[in-house]
């Protein structure tokens, strides 16, 4: 049954393969040497990838997006580096490129220390060299908690050897990197200038009463009487308030944390609402993230951060134990503040689109950012992000040291997945709930996944024609992974002098936080620049969240932008942003993957006694097409294209027939969802991509008939796949 047991195994090593491949003419690819792999598990099912003979493997495209536009825009990031009993179907050593021209949410998973920020880093090298090479045009942003990225700066001479093999040069890459202000102004010019540093800075006015009490109660939150008054000052600072002099304090826009402060010992209404100790807590609160120096009126805004053609590093490492709450509300601003510019345009042509570049929004160690369990100022806005993003050009790359503490919202979106090593049964289980449907035994062991070495690891692609999880080795960085440097050092030293709080603040402390920071820029008082008005089509605002579609109007009212809602279609929807399809919602129930596991025998295979062979089979083609359960599921969203399949048998045990039929929707790539049950017939229900398709069973005296529905919108997909079931029917 197994065509891969009338293949003689050559009994040879890879690498005479690799030499007898690299002399075939039309120039395939060159393969990665085996001495460039380190680790080579054999794995007994064979690959069934997408490759393009002279590139490799291709990983986030389909086989029709990739034949439009296989010049380039993509980037090698490993090889695969899996052996295979079948020398024919091996592809050790082949390349792996993946897509950076369609927009993509990633996954990247695996224990401390098996290689996660490395990836990411590659990742980021991939895309800075293909906006070299002017292949795309996108922003990387990449948030960097522990201070590894700032150093792609320079180049990796550690492993010159390696990237010869690689076929790859050394070298670093023009990245501007944002450290919190405070940190930035303490550091000499010459400094700034060399490491390529700016200025992090977040406007108070960003953060919501919420959001504050996550910034000073360190991801808890304050008490019910601080919570208030945090509100109450918020208001009066926006809305302006009266001294007891009677003088006004002008309602401002812009606001800094000392304005903040101001106002709880100076607004009599706050003064006489709330209790003097109330008051000094919250001043104290303030105070202290105040000398974190990142909350400044003004605000790096996400045009200064997601830039064209660039990559930029937001590291946080100096703030130590606060990175977390800061980058909480730093993520939660570029997230909705890129999804808002990317949806607008203007009349003039100047479109909003420019301000805001697709943007590729890489953030490593996103569990405490989104959070399985638990709520953060970024979780909303990563979780629309990872929907809605696709949308509008934007990517996603969430890494995790522990995936079954990431919000499955944010993990469902993923269309591409790669798993380091990762030693957790939860963690393993979590993630191969997200596996694609091949997958080969081996990948489910535990010890197989918590044995993978370092910056080897298995991926999985969700959407296309790499049909199952393969086991690659990501390649070597061109430019350097962390490191520390005079830099590092000045950072540690940073994250020391914020003081715990409880601990005094005095008086003269305060004046020296006036001394290291520059006066204040007036920015509320500058005369506003005259912004166009933006245009958001109807069909792009219905799909935002309510609170999402509140933001967008806060913001637009804030900057004094106005905005419409029209009918118009967005001119930036264009076919090849769309050609990305959706990913595929997979069912998370410990859904079984593969044929094996599909229960069969709990399956109820409907009975009918005299029933003629042409009468049984539109009788139970009818039952597919027109019972609720399996009817929703079909037709549940509409669907251009149909294909009617009734597979018919005499005298075969029905179970067996039911096995292959679903074995070839299977192999076509189809996701088992579930088997549901609805008098007395049983349906089984796959889907992939747009495609779904129900399959149920029924016996007459002398007959098996297994009609398949198959519906979508991609007609040539849906026909091949019934070519396929009328194929092994023949068999
Ligand atoms: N693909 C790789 N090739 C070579 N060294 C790697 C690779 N991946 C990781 N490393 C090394 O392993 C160490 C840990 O990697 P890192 O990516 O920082 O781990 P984590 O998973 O904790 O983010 C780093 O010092 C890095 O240089
Ligand atoms: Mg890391």
């Amino acid at each position: 049954m197994d065509e891969r047991d009338d293949i003689p195994i050559p009994d040879s090593d890879p690498e005479d393969v690799i030499e007898e491949l690299d002399s075939v003419p039309g120039e395939p690819v060159r393969l990665i040497p085996k001495s460039a792999l380190q680790y080579h598990p054999r794995v007994a099912d064979a690959p069934d990838l997408h490759i393009d003979d002279e590139v490799g493997v291709i990983l986030g495209r389909s086989a029709s997006f990739h034949s439009k536009y296989s010049e380039g825009g993509f980037g090698m990031i490993g090889a695969v580096c899996e052996t295979s009993d079948d020398m024919l179907m091996s592809r050790f050593g082949m390349p792996v490129n993946l897509d950076l021209m369609s927009p993509h949410v990633l996954l990247v998973a695996g224990k401390r220390g098996s290689g996660k920020s490395y990836t990411l880093g590659t990742i980021a090298e991939e895309l800075a060299l293909a906006m070299e090479r002017q292949e795309i045009q996108v922003a990387g942003v990449v948030i960097d908690t522990v201070d590894v990225f700032r150093q792609m700066m320079d180049d990796n001479q550690d492993q010159t050897e390696l990237l010869k093999k690689w076929n790859l040069e050394s070298r670093g890459f023009p990245v501007s990197v944002y450290i919190p202000r405070r940190t930035y102004v303490s550091l000499p010019d010459e400094v700034k200038k060399k490491s390529r540093l700016f200025p992090l800075a977040i406007s108070p006015r960003e953060l919501t009463s919420s959001d504050w009490g996550y910034v000073l109660e360190k991801g808890g939150q304050l008490s019910t009487t601080l919570d208030n008054l945090i509100g109450e000052v918020l208001d009066s600072v926006r809305k302006g308030y009266v001294l007891e002099t009677g003088a006004k304090v002008k309602m401002k826009r812009d606001f800094s944390i000392k304005d903040m402060t101001r106002c709880i010992e100076t607004n009599p209404r706050i003064v006489e609402l709330y209790q003097l100790s109330t008051r000094t807590a919250l001043i104290q609160r303030l105070r202290r993230a105040d000398r974190l120096g990142v909350f400044h009126s003004g605000g790096t805004s996400a045009q200064d951060l997601a830039v064209g053609g660039q990559i930029t590093i937001i590291d946080v490492a100096p703030l130590g134990s606060d990175a977390e709450a800061v980058l909480a509300i730093l993520t939660n601003m570029l997230c909705r503040q890129v999804l808002t510019y990317r949806m607008a345009w203007t009349d003039e042509g100047t479109s909003a689109r420019e301000e805001l570049p697709p943007t590729w929004l890489i953030i490593d160690e996103a569990h405490t950012l989104v959070p399985r369990s638990g709520n953060t100022p970024a979780k909303d806005a990563i979780i629309s992000y990872a929907k809605l993003g696709r949308r509008f050009g934007c990517s996603l790359v969430l890494c995790t040291q522990q995936p079954s503490a990431v919000s499955d919202d944010a993990i469902s979106q993923a269309d591409i997945i790669i798993s380091h090593s990762l030693s957790h049964d939860n963690d393993i289980r979590a993630l191969q709930q997200r596996a694609p449907a091949v997958m080969p035994e081996q990948f489910r062991d535990k010890v197989f996944i918590s044995s993978l070495p370092r910056g080897v690891a298995i991926v999985f692609d969700q959407t296309t024609e790499n049909k199952r999880g393969f086991i690659m080795q990501v390649r070597p960085r061109v430019s350097q992974h962390g490191g520390s440097d005079r830099l590092s050092g000045l950072f540690e030293a940073a994250r020391l002098r914020v003081p715990e709080l409880g601990e005094e603040i005095s008086e003269f402390e305060e004046d020296e936080i006036d001394e290291t920071l520059p006066e204040e820029e007036p920015t509320a008082d500058l005369p506003e620049v005259p912004r166009p008005p933006l245009n958001l089509s109807h069909e792009d605002w219905k799909v935002l969240d309510d609170w999402m579609q509140k933001y967008v109007e806060n913001l637009f009212a804030e900057r004094m932008q106005e905005f419409r809602i029209t009918e118009q279609a967005s001119p930036r929807i264009e076919k090849e942003e769309l050609l990305s399809e959706e990913p595929v919602e997979i069912e998370i129930d410990g859904t079984p993957t593969g044929i094996d596991e599909i229960d069969l025998n709990a399956f109820s295979i409907k009975e009918f006694s005299e029933l003629q062979r042409p009468l049984l089979e539109k009788a139970l083609t009818r039952k597919v097409l027109y019972s609720p359960m399996s009817h929703n599921f079909l037709f549940g969203s509409e669907v251009s294209h149909r294909e009617t399949e009734s597979i018919q048998s005499v005298g075969t045990d029905p179970i067996g027939l039911l096995r292959s039929v679903v074995g070839v929707l299977i192999a076509a790539g189809m996701k088992y969802v579930r088997t549901v049950e609805e008098e007395g017939f049983s349906f089984i229900l796959l889907r992939k991509d747009g495609l779904r398709a129900s399959v149920s069973a029924g016996v007459s005296v002398d007959a098996v008939s297994i009609p398949v529905v198959i519906v979508g919108d991609n007609q040539k997909a849906i026909v091949s796949i019934a070519d396929k079931l009328r194929t092994a029917q023949g068999r």
